[in-house]
């Protein structure tokens, strides 16, 4: 499918934002593995926390969707049920690397895979300490799905992590509350907690120590009401929208403030955003708040080591700023971005290129100067969501309307970023 943006004069108005993504894989998963019901509100309409919903529908759960509002009968810990076709987890990387640490501790075999771009993601990080802890899995290569996953017993582990990944503490803290005793995970770098914050909503024992995460085994999880914040990586696409367009003004209703996520926003006004919060309250041991962004000179800056760390989901937009910023965008550490639903270095650099934007590429980074005109481009989006809407920011800064190929990827986190974004954008300019 192709998306045509055409140029726009300013953003303006209020919007509400779908679930955040990360969080929505964790509740559902949690409320399967809990006893009794679990009703989640504003859970995210993008495919990828489908993905999961159909999987664990396929491990024997009852799941009623009504719009955003998900109810999930959980069977508790040792409830589910053997799938009898592979496990799909679409283009999901949360989905499969979380639910792997639940599936390799189950008394029964099953296989997860997804599509073409999942097929090509490393596993080989979360295969490790499963098999320490006892798990036996195979994958293509030893590396990639799909995975046949024999379930057995498990023991707990004490695992330091390699690679700061949230999606690889998960799984083991998810495996561990199968294990007798301690799991410990240990982060190099601090990364996103929504699991840990879940994890203790839901009823378990859970520490945590600056980077050392600290769970008790065999929790009992309770079925629970939940509200899920909005995405704060789905709204830093109208933040950018927002900055790149002179006299905008945007105020986003109810977004995720988590500090492990908000690095974004700290990020942003420290390159010149006019950004302020606005409501600050809490649902479910997560910040939520109103976020109301305004345009103003950026100057644009330096990520790397932790901070690129925390904003690795946010980087494609951030190119597109840095590339109309005073100064320039200049990403470092960013080897990850390689290994996500595409090679985004690569994935940016190919499109920034066809705008006529002048990009330098390293193996963990790229360096946009500032200052740079945007020429109107046929854009694609190689079948990544992040560079789908990425890049339809880009486009309202060209000069002239550009088309989006493979637009439709968009709703593996967002399905209504195309409407949200022309319901903001004002008549396009002459
Ligand atoms: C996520 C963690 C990050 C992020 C992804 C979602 C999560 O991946 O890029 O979009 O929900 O835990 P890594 O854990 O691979 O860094």
């Amino acid at each position: 499918m192709q998306e045509v943006i055409a140029p726009a004069r300013s953003i303006s108005g209020t919007i509400t934002l779908p679930g955040d993504k990360s969080i929505s894989h964790r509740y559902a998963m949690l409320a399967a593995l809990a006893e009794g019901t679990t009703k989640i509100d504003n859970y995210s309409t993008g495919a990828d926390c489908h993905s999961t919903l159909g999987c664990i529908r396929a491990l024997g759960i009852d799941v009623e969707v009504d719009d955003r509002k998900v109810t999930i009968h959980g069977r508790g810990l040792d409830g589910w049920r053997a799938p009898v076709a592979m496990l799909d987890a679409g283009n999901s990387g949360s989905a499969i690397r979380m639910l792997a640490g639940i599936l390799a501790a189950q008394p029964f075999t099953s296989t997860i895979g997804g599509d073409e771009s999942l097929s090509g993601r490393p596993m080989a990080r979360i295969m490790k300490p499963l098999a320490e802890m006892g798990a036996r899995i195979e994958g293509r290569d030893g590396n990639f799905p799909p995975l046949t996953i024999h379930g057995q017993p498990l023991h707990a582990i004490d695992y330091t992590l390699p690679v700061a990944s949230a999606q690889v503490k998960t799984c083991v803290l998810f495996a561990g509350m199968f294990c007798e005793g301690e799991t410990v995970v240990r982060e190099p770098m601090r990364t996103r907690d929504h699991s840990e914050l879940a994890l203790r909503e839901f009823g378990a024992e859970i520490d945590v120590q600056r980077r050392v995460i600290t769970l008790q085994g065999r929790p009992k999880l309770e079925g629970r009401e939940l509200t899920v914040p909005g995405d704060l990586s789905s709204a830093a696409f109208f933040l950018v929208a927002t900055l790149l367009l002179p006299n905008s003004s945007l105020l986003l209703h109810g977004v995720g403030m988590n500090p492990t996520r908000s690095a974004l926003l700290d990020f942003l006004v420290s390159i010149g955003a006019s950004i302020k919060i606005l409501n600050l309250t809490q649902t479910g041991g997560e910040l939520i708040g109103d976020i109301l962004v305004k345009s103003a000179p950026i100057q644009g800056g330096l990520l790397e080591k932790e901070m690129t760390a925390a904003l690795i989901d946010e980087i494609p937009v951030l190119a597109v700023l840095g590339a109309a910023s005073e100064n320039g965008l200049e990403v470092r550490d960013a080897k990850e971005l390689r290994v996500k639903e595409t090679d985004r270095i690569a994935t940016i650099a190919e499109n920034l290129g066809r705008m006529g934007v002048k990009v330098e590429v390293a193996e963990d980074g790229f360096r946009v100067p500032g200052k740079q005109q945007f020429q109107a481009a046929t854009l694609d989006s190689y079948g990544d969501h992040r560079i789908a809407m990425a890049f339809s920011v880009a486009a309202l800064r060209a000069n002239g309307p550009c088309t989006i190929e493979n637009a439709e990827a968009a709703s593996v986190s967002f399905p209504e970023f195309f409407s949200t974004l022309r319901l903001i954008a004002s008549e396009p300019r002459p």
